[in-house]
Formats: C-alpha cells, sequence, structure tokens
C-alpha cells in the first residue's frame, strides 16, 4: 500500500504555523529552519503557502508528485505548492470561483519559479487533446519570451523580473484552458541605459549577442563582443550557470510556439539591436556665435547603422537629437540641445523604445493566446510581481514597485481577514473582530487623490514654472510632514530634524515592511517619462513596421497636444484596476522568502528571514489565523480521523457526520470552549486541543493496531487451529479408514482362508466321497470287465477249443477221409506219382517265373544294375546267375555296335584300366578324356615336317613332354613320339631328334602311385640306348603315354611285354649314377602344381599336391 504523508503525520517541526506552540518569532523562524534543513521548503499558515527558496533543484516538482496532489484535500499531504495549485483549480473547475494565486517575496524568494510550478502543475492535471495541449504549450512559452526580455541579472537575483506580470489563465466549464492575458507592470526602463554595480541589462541583449548566428549578427550590424556597447556593462556580462547562447535559442523556439510570424522576430531583433546602436552615439560639445552650448554627434556610423536598420533618414534622426521643438497652441518653438540634453534624449528614446518593444511583446503574446471563444469561462490570475525592495539607493522605482507591494499586502491582510470572517459567520461562529496592522494608512499616504505622494508628485510635474525634484520634496514636507509614516529632515515634524540618517534629499516612508529611505533625484524626470516629441516623431517616420506603431504620438496628423500621463499616475491606475480584479478573485497565497543573501543552498540567515518573517506579517497571519480558531476540519474528515477515539462513534458512526462529532467530542476530556461546531465543520481553538487529538489518536491507532494485530493473530491461529482441525479430521479420516481397510483386509483374507480351508476341506470330502464313487465304480468297471474278460476268454477258450476240436475233427475227419480215400483208391495210383506232380508243380512255377520275368527284364544299357526280385527262396541260384548272363550279353550286344577305331580306342582304354585301375591316383581323372594319340598332328602341321619325316614309322602317339633334368630336377620341353618300333624324343622349338630308343631297349617304365604326370624309361643295361642313362619325363598324358607303350611293346615282334612298375620310390640310371626318384605329398604352400628338387646326388623328391 502506498504510504502518504499527512499535514500531521511524520511532520517535520509542523506543516502548519497555525498549530505552532508556543507561538513566537523564534519558534516561527526556528520551525522554518527546522523543515528547511530537511529540505521540506513548503509550510502552511491555514491556507497560505509559505515558500522558502531552496537554491537547488529538489526532486519534488516530479510527475509523480503531480499526480500524487492531484484530487487530495489541502490538507491531507505534506505542505507543498502543488496542493494549493490544485486546491486553486478544483474550486475553479468544481465550485466556478475564479482564482487568484498572489505570489509575493523580495526579489529573489522564487516568485517567478513558484508561478511557473503553478503554471505546470495546472497544465499537467487539466484536460488533455490537440487544441488545449497547443493553449497550454503557447501559456507556458510566454514565460521566456517574457523573462529574456523583462529579466535581468541583478545583485539579488541572476534572473530578477524587472517587470511585475498578472496573467490571468482562462478556462471553461470543464476546466479545460482556453487562452490567457498577461498584464504587465512597470518595466524597469532606466536598466537599459544603465545597470547598478554587479548587475546587467536585460537578457535579451546577451542571449542576442552570444546566441545569435553570424549570419543574423550581420544582418543586425552587430559585433558579438559586448565591450563595444556602451549600454552593456560589462560587470557581469558572464553570468555562472547561465547559458545565454542555449536561452537564445529557447527564446526564439518559444516565440516560434507563442506564434511570432518570422519577420516579427526579425524586426523585435532589429529593435533590441537598435537600442545596442542608440548607446554607441556620443556627442561632443560645439558652442554657438550666439553663446549657446550645441551638441554635436561624434562619430555618425553607428547613427548610420542604427537609422539604416530602423529604416529611418538619418538626417531626421540627426536633428532629432540636436533640437527639441516645443509646441504649444499656435507655435512651435525649436532649441538646441546641449550635450546633456542630448544624451537624455538618446536614453530616453533608448529606454521608450525598449519599455514599448516589450510592451508590444505583451500585447503580442495576448494576440496569440487570447481565448478563441467568447463562451463564458472561468479565470485563474497568477500575480507575480517585484518583491519589496530596500536598496542603499532608492529611486522611484523602488517607491513604485514598495507601493505596489503595500497594496497587495493590504489586499493580503483585507481578504486573509475577510475570508477568516465570513468563514466564521458562514459556519455560524461567533466572532469578535482582531485587532491586526492594517497598512491602508500608507497606502494612503502614497497614492490618496488630494494628498498622496503620487498626487503631488503629478501635480509638481503638472505645474508650470521651474520644476525640481527638491521642489518636489519641499511639497511633500510641507503636506506630509504629520503623516505618521513620512519622515523627512525638513518636514514640520521636529523629531527629525536632527535625525542623521536622514539626508536632505530624502524621506523616508514606514512601509508594512520596514523603513525605507527614498531619494528623491530624478523622481521627476522619471514620473514625467518625457521623449521629446522630435524623437518620437523621427520614429514614427521609420520605414518599419514595428517602429511606427510603437509610436503612434509621433504621428503628424495627430499631434496630442495633451501631456501624457506621468509614470506614477499610470502605475497607480494599473495597481487600482489590478487590486480591483484581485478583490473579485478567491485568493491564494504563496509567500517566497529567501532564506539567504548568498544565493546558496543550505544556508539559512536567521535574521534575513526575520526580516522577511515580519515585513510579510506572517506572524500577523498566523495570529489571525489563531485569534479564532486554529483549525477546522470538515465534519466528515474530522470524524473519520478520530473516530477512534470514542466507542460510540467506532467503528461507525450512522448518523450525521456533525452528530457523530458532537458525540466524539462530548466523550473526550476537552474543555467545550475549546472548540466549536460551525455548519460543516468543527473549529479547534487551541491547537494543544489539535496536538492532544492527535495524541489520543496516536495512542489510539497504536491500540488498535496491537487490537488489529491481536484479531488477525487470533484469526490467524484461529484459521491455522481450524485448518490443522480440519487436515486432522482428514487424516484420521483416512487413517481410519485405512486401518479399517486392513481390518477388513485382515478378517476378509481370514475369512478366506477360513473358507478356503472349509471349502478344502469339504472339496476333500466331496472328493473323497467322488474318489470312493469312482473307485466304486472302477471297481465295478474292472469287476465287470474282469467279469467279463473272463466270461469272454472263457467263452474265446470255449470257441477255440471248439473251433480246435471243430479243426481236429476236420482234420480228423479229413485224415479219415484221406484214409478212407488213399483206402479206397490205394489200388488206383502209382508209386511215383508223387514225384511227377512235384517236378510239374516245379516247372510250372519256373515257366510263371520266366514269362513273368520277361516283362519285368532291366534295360539294355551295361551300367543298369537293376534285377527283378525272384518270388520264391528256392530260386536264389537262378536269381543270382541270370543277372550275370543277361548282363554279359547285354555287354557282347552293346560291343557288337562298335566300329574298329572304337574298338581299339576302348581296348585301350580296357588296358589302361587293367594297367592303372586302383593302382594310380591320376587314372581315374583320364577315364574320361578319350585317347587321342597325336597331339601335335605332326604329319599335317608343316612345323614338324622335317621331324616327320625323320621318323620313319606311323607315329602313334606325338606330345609334349618335359624331360626332368638330372642336375636340378627343372623340366625341359621336348617332343615325344611314340613308333612301333622307338620311342623319339625331339627338340620342341627345332624338331631335331635328341634320342631315339628302339622299343626293345626299354626294360620297364616306372611311375607313381599319385597324381602327378612323372615317368621314367627304364633301359635295359648293356642296350645302345643305356648309355646316355634312364629318362625322366612328365605328361600330361601320361595314362595315354604308359598304356600305348605297353600296347605297343607287347605287339612288337621281337620285344617282351614292358613291365609297369607302380611305386612312389623308384630307382633311376643317370649315366654312371643311379638317383632314387621320390614322391610325397607335397605341402599345402606349393599349391596344386608339381615340383620336383634335386635334394642331394642319390634323391630326387617329387611332391605332389594331394588330390581332394
Ligand atoms: N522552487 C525552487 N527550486 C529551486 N530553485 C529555486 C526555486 N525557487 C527559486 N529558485 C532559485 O532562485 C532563483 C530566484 O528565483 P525567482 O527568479 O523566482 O525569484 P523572484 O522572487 O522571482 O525574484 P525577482 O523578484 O527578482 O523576480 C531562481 O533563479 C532559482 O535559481
Ligand atoms: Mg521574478
Amino acid at each position: 500500500m502506498e504510504v502518504k504523508t499527512s499535514l500531521l503525520d511524520n511532520m517535520i517541526g509542523v506543516g502548519d504555523m497555525v498549530l505552532l506552540e508556543p507561538l513566537s518569532e523564534d519558534s516561527f523562524i526556528e520551525n522554518l529552519r527546522k523543515r528547511f534543513d530537511h529540505n521540506e521548503i513548503y509550510t502552511y499558515i491555514g491556507s497560505v503557502v509559505i515558500s522558502m527558496n531552496p537554491y537547488r533543484s529538489l526532486p519534488i516538482f516530479t510527475p509523480e508528485k503531480v499526480e500524487e496532489y492531484r484530487n487530495r484535500n489541502f490538507y491531507e499531504l505534506s505542505p507543498h505548492i502543488y496542493a494549493l495549485a490544485d486546491e486553486a483549480y478544483r474550486s475553479l473547475r468544481d465550485q466556478d470561483k475564479d482564482q487568484c494565486i498572489l505570489i509575493t517575496g523580495e526579489s529573489g524568494a522564487g516568485k517567478t519559479e513558484a508561478s511557473k510550478l503553478v503554471m505546470s502543475y495546472v497544465a499537467a492535471v487539466c484536460g488533455k487533446g490537440q487544441e488545449v495541449n497547443k493553449v497550454k504549450e503557447q501559456l507556458l512559452q510566454s514565460n521566456p519570451v517574457l523573462e529574456a526580455f523583462g529579466n535581468a541579472k541583478t545583485v539579488r537575483n541572476d534572473n530578477s523580473s524587472r517587470f511585475g506580470k498578472y496573467m490571468d489563465i482562462e478556462f471553461d466549464f470543464k476546466g479545460d484552458p482556453l487562452g490567457g492575458v498577461i498584464s504587465n507592470y512597470l518595466l524597469e526602463k532606466s536598466r537599459v541605459v544603465k545597470q547598478p554595480r554587479g548587475e546587467r541589462n536585460f537578457h535579451i541583449f546577451y542571449q542576442l549577442l552570444s546566441g545569435a548566428s553570424d549570419d543574423t549578427l550581420k544582418k543586425l550590424k552587430l559585433d558579438r563582443d559586448y565591450s563595444k556597447y556602451n549600454y552593456l556593462s560589462l560587470d557581469s556580462a558572464v553570468v555562472n550557470g547561465l547559458d545565454d547562447a542555449a536561452n537564445f535559442r529557447t527564446v526564439k523556439n518559444a516565440m516560434q510556439i507563442v506564434g511570432f510570424m518570422e519577420d516579427e522576430v526579425q524586426s523585435v531583433l532589429e529593435l533590441v539591436a537598435a537600442v545596442l546602436k542608440l548607446g554607441d552615439i556620443e556627442f561632443k560639445p560645439e558652442s554657438r556665435c550666439n553663446g549657446s552650448d550645441e551638441s554635436r554627434i561624434k562619430d555618425k556610423n553607428d547613427l548610420k547603422e542604427m537609422c539604416e536598420l530602423l529604416g529611418i533618414e538619418q538626417s531626421v534622426l540627426e536633428r532629432a537629437f540636436s533640437y527639441r521643438t516645443v509646441e504649444a497652441r499656435l507655435e512651435k518653438v525649436s532649441t538646441t540641445l546641449n550635450v546633456a540634453q542630448a544624451y537624455y534624449a538618446r536614453d530616453a528614446l533608448a529606454k521608450n523604445l525598449y519599455s514599448r518593444l516589450f510592451s508590444w511583446l505583451v500585447t503580442r503574446i495576448n494576440e496569440s493566446i487570447k481565448a478563441q471563444t467568447k463562451a463564458r469561462h472561468k479565470v485563474m490570475g497568477v500575480l507575480d510581481i517585484y518583491g519589496f525592495e530596500i536598496f542603499e539607493d532608492n529611486s522611484f522605482e523602488q517607491f513604485i514597485i514598495n507601493y505596489c507591494n503595500e497594496k497587495l499586502q493590504q489586499i493580503f491582510i483585507e481578504l486573509t481577514l475577510r475570508e477568516e470572517q465570513e468563514e466564521y459567520v458562514r459556519e455560524g461562529i461567533e466572532w469578535t473582530n482582531i485587532e491586526y496592522f492594517n497598512n491602508a494608512i500608507i497606502c494612503d499616504l502614497i497614492e490618496n487623490h488630494q494628498n498622496g505622494i503620487l498626487a503631488m508628485l503629478d501635480e509638481e510635474c503638472l505645474r508650470p514654472g521651474t520644476v525640481t525634484d527638491e521642489t518636489f520634496l519641499d511639497k511633500l514636507n510641507t503636506i506630509c510632514a504629520e503623516h505618521q509614516h513620512f519622515e523627512s529632515r525638513l518636514s514640520k515634524n521636529s523629531k527629525f530634524l536632527t535625525d542623521h540618517s536622514l539626508p536632505h534629499n530624502c524621506f523616508r516612508i514606514q512601509h508594512y515592511a520596514g523603513k525605507v529611505l527614498y531619494r528623491v533625484e530624478g523622481f521627476v524626470d522619471k514620473n514625467n517619462d518625457l521623449l521629446y516629441r522630435d524623437l518620437s516623431q523621427a520614429m514614427y517616420k521609420a520605414n518599419h513596421s514595428l517602429i511606427k506603431q510603437l509610436f503612434p504620438e509621433g504621428n503628424p496628423g495627430k499631434v496630442n497636444l495633451k501631456r501624457p500621463p506621468t509614470a506614477g499616475f499610470q502605475f497607480r491606475a494599473s495597481v487600482g484596476t489590478l487590486m480591483k480584479n484581485l478583490q473579485t478573485k478567491n485568493p491564494n497565497y504563496i509567500r517566497c522568502i529567501k532564506p539567504n543573501d548568498k544565493k546558496a543552498s543550505h544556508i539559512f540567515t536567521d535574521s534575513l528571514v526575520c526580516h522577511q518573517v515580519r515585513y510579510l506579517g506572517l506572524m500577523e497571519n498566523v495570529r489571525v489565523r489563531r485569534a479564532g480558531y486554529a483549525f477546522r476540519q470538515a465534519y466528515e474528515p474530522c470524524l473519520e480521523r478520530y473516530k477512534m477515539l470514542c466507542k460510540r462513534t467506532w467503528p461507525h458512526w450512522r448518523g450525521p457526520a456533525r452528530e457523530g462529532v458532537e458525540v466524539l467530542m462530548a466523550d473526550l476530556p476537552v474543555p467545550a470552549e475549546e472548540f466549536s461546531f460551525g455548519r460543516s465543520k468543527i473549529f479547534i481553538r487551541n491547537p494543544r486541543t489539535l496536538f492532544f487529538l492527535e495524541e489520543r489518536r496516536r495512542q489510539c491507532l497504536q491500540d488498535l493496531a496491537t487490537l488489529i494485530q491481536k484479531i488477525y493473530r487470533g484469526w490467524k491461529c484461529r484459521s491455522h487451529f481450524l485448518l490443522l482441525k480440519k487436515s486432522q479430521i482428514v487424516v484420521a479420516a483416512w487413517y481410519r479408514r485405512y486401518a479399517q481397510e486392513k481390518k477388513y483386509q485382515k478378517i476378509k483374507s481370514a475369512t478366506t482362508v477360513v473358507q478356503s480351508y472349509t471349502r478344502g476341506w469339504q472339496a476333500r470330502k466331496l472328493l473323497r466321497e467322488l474318489k470312493y464313487q469312482k473307485r466304486c465304480e472302477e471297481a465295478v468297471t474292472t469287476i465287470s470287465a474282469f467279469w467279463h474278460g473272463t466270461q469272454a476268454r472263457r467263452e474265446l477258450r470255449t470257441l477255440k477249443e471248439e473251433a480246435r476240436r471243430k479243426h481236429a475233427v476236420a482234420v480228423i475227419w479229413a485224415y479219415w477221409q484221406g484214409l478212407k480215400v488213399r483206402r479206397e483208391y490205394r489200388k488206383f495210383f502209382r508209386a511215383n506219382a508223387g514225384k511227377k506232380i512235384y517236378d510239374f508243380t516245379i516247372q510250372r512255377i519256373m515257366q510263371k517265373y520266366f514269362l513273368g520275368l520277361k516283362s519285368t527284364m532291366p534295360s539294355m544299357s551295361p551300367i543298369d544294375k537293376s534285377w527283378p526280385a525272384r518270388p520264391y527262396r528256392f530260386l536264389d541260384g537262378v536269381h543270382r546267375e541270370l543277372p550275370r548272363i543277361f548282363h554279359l550279353w547285354r555287354c557282347k550286344k552293346y560291343r557288337s555296335q562298335f566300329t574298329e577305331e572304337k574298338k581299339a580306342v576302348y581296348e585301350e582304354k580296357l588296358e589302361a584300366s587293367e594297367i592303372f585301375k586302383d593302382k594310380k591316383a591320376l587314372y581315374p581323372s583320364s577315364v574320361s578324356q578319350p585317347f587321342k594319340g597325336d597331339y601335335l598332328e605332326i604329319s599335317t602341321n608343316p612345323k614338324y615336317q622335317k621331324l616327320n619325316s625323320a621318323v620313319d614309322e606311323k607315329v602313334l602317339l606325338a606330345d609334349v613332354v618335359n624331360k626332368i633334368n638330372r642336375a636340378n630336377g627343372k623340366g625341359t620341353a621336348r617332343i615325344f613320339l611314340l613308333t612301333k618300333k622307338s620311342v623319339v624324343l625331339a627338340d620342341q622349338k627345332t624338331g631335331q631328334v635328341k634320342a631315339s630308343v628302339p622299343l626293345p631297349d626299354l626294360a620297364s617304365v616306372s611311375v607313381s602311385t599319385q597324381s602327378d604326370g612323372f615317368f621314367a624309361l627304364r633301359l635295359k643295361e648293356g642296350s645302345a640306348s643305356a648309355v646316355k642313362g634312364d629318362f625322366l619325363l612328365s605328361s600330361e598324358h601320361l595314362i595315354e603315354i604308359i598304356t600305348k607303350l605297353h600296347r605297343t611293346g607287347a605287339t612288337a615282334a621281337d620285344s617282351k611285354q614292358l613291365n609297369v612298375d607302380i611305386s612312389d620310390e623308384f630307382l633311376v640310371q643317370f649315366k654312371h649314377d643311379k638317383v632314387c626318384v621320390k614322391f610325397i605329398q607335397g605341402a599345402p604352400k606349393n599349391g596344386n602344381s608339381v615340383s620336383c628338387k634335386r635334394k642331394n646326388n642319390r634323391l630326387l623328391e617329387v611332391s605332389v599336391p594331394t588330390t581332394a
């Protein structure tokens, strides 16, 4: 929850001085100091806001603060200028009351800042919308423009308003701003030509020179250097914290927003430049022969440039600076001006030019911001007028300013008291008048139409004859001598004759804010505010639209011989209008106080504050407020705030609020005279009573807090307890349920067990019974089966016996019959008939067998081994012999189909089979290969023609063989030829016969049992061929070669059959050595090839791969 600080909560000191106890000047200032030290710059006196200038920015003007104070009652939150602005705005909007906000205080106290804060607050809280925002913006942006032209740095304030400003902001019935009207009061124009030490001219001059572009300055014929201009004091041309260049841009922007046209801005700047130029025009004396003193312009360049700027003919202006023409009814008298008069004329022109420009600016702004509708509107006026001024040297301006402040003080006293009194009357409270200092008497001293100081000044100014400031003082001395607030050394009042603090050329007025000593010098001139007609006419002639407007009296066609109203008169009139205006409105006061003279934050100078408190009449303000009732509050909020102090009103009071408050107050130990009941408010006389109420309330709040805490804690504990209880019930319920469930499950399982036992027992019992029954039934069945079996067997036995008997009978009968038949037919049968029957039977069986065999004979293929089964065992011998006979016959049949060649081939194959079958592993692979004989086609191949011719006989076999080298076991290809007579080995390439061995020389052939193709041709010892030794050869057609060799050897007439040795180890005679050729199973690494290696002198090892 957002914590809000009420006026009465967490107060630093007291927020409302009315509640200050004890009330004294010291406690008042102490309270201000305490609050100031804690950054509480605002304090109330009832509805009046005292504002201390913090001289630094505080974080209390944020949009959040605006929201905080928006639509809140005045005393609801801690004192703030926003509370006052909100109160004023809401009573304007809701109660249709025109408002004025009077901001007073001395120079630098923060009036202008306060007025801007009020305006910005109102702008923030009032309605929104495109048009409304434009109006708001224009109203707000009028400030920078007026400040630039009307503010200056003074010793008291770096941004001192040198004019009085009253701004009426107009609102429609909804509270949306419609526009505004600004009134300005007495610009301190003397500043244009001369500034006191440590002060500056108006900001705009410096802003223009430092902020304008080079181009603009060139157009305005200006130089950026301040020192070039006589009217600009160099003392404090640069002010700390003031950026003139940036401010110039802000001003130009603001002028644009307010609605100034480009050419208007240019004209304004030209006028400002012209004023600066004017200051640089200097005069020199020139004596005429008639003895009169004349003046001449020293350097006409500035004059020329100024005339160019304003479009004035140089000669016209030059003449205006040299002559003064006085017109009286019908005559016109021109007199020359001496140097002093020329300077006076120049300065008068500069002052007039500037002050009229300022008034024009205000009018122009008013034109822009004026409400566009004529509908009835409500008004909030904000008055930011110069504060009371007491300088060392006080002149006409201070007199005027202080007069204005007197008037404001008066209106303040009047309105405050009147409001106070009216409120008492309104509320029906008894009221006795309170004594206070009424400054009407001072106002009267100044403004009285007959013998007021202003009236006398006017009179003096208008009087023909020699009029000087001294004559004016004399007049005052005569007329005001008796006035208790007027003091002068030369007055008739003898008590001042010896007062040395009062110089002779001065008079002193006891203002409400203190005594001020005025030097009369310049009073008459300033009041006259004289601008020579020649100058105004010269200005009117200018070819510059703005200048022309500013000097209408220079129009020769409308010459007005009447003297223009004096400055004092004008001011009195406008102040009078202002006062009337203010009196019609509901006043809201902001009293600004300056904490120190150093423009420094955190410094609180008691004496300075005390002085301001005194002259602002703040103590009186508090006293007046307290003389009646120190505090008042509407019944509703009062009851709301204090209802806890009485049991009957707490916590709710059902009846009207007033009765509630009455009951409440009656219940409290407060004397009846301490409070009064108004119509809508209760009035509390003494702050102590309020503090008593507050203290009681605080205690009560503490008790209430304790009570609330107690109830809350009780409630919390109870809730907690109830929650626990509820939870406990839930837990208990769940637990019981759980326990019951468990118990139930136990009982259930026990029941189930008991039940199961019972059922089991019953079942077993039943089973036993059933089994018994079944056994009985089975026994019966068995018995009956046995019985039936016995019966059946018995019957079977009987039947079998019967059958046996029948068979026996039949056999016996047959035998008997046979015997009888044989006995009977014996005489008819021969003795060997049995044998014949037997033979016949056998014959018939054989016959049937053979005939059956005819149809079941196997095929004619010699390799078909099938043969039909024999029907009788006695046919075993036939069954063995017949297939063999059939096979031989079938083979004979098969052979008979062969041609002679095929027959020879098969014979060879048969012979090969006889030689090698089951003896050499190579043989099976040769069976399917036909024996081709001539593999080299030796007779036809021309390559072997020579070899062919070398061999006489027919070649039976020609093939390429490898001749194994006896030395290393490597083979050399040789052509192997077999003829009927010999074996020839020839070179494969050349066909040259290497060896020719007659078949009879061959002793035997040796081969291995394995799948290799090695064979050794062993020669007969002693034969002619045996000289070179045996041949060890290898061939792919080993089986064919050996078979053919064997056959040929057999058929040769002169040779014995050739021996074929089949063994894995045989000897070969190589020349003189016998070498053993040994065949071994080759290692797998050698692959599938046969390799032959010479192992040593006696051994050649042939490794043969294993056949799968
Ligand atoms: N509320 C504020 N917060 C911060 N600074 C402030 C505040 N009020 C005033 N000041 C400072 O004090 C200076 C003077 O204030 P301001 O110009 O409002 O005085 P003034 O009363 O208008 O004086 P004058 O009568 O000379 O015009 C401001 O320039 C600003 O620096
Ligand atoms: Mg100001």
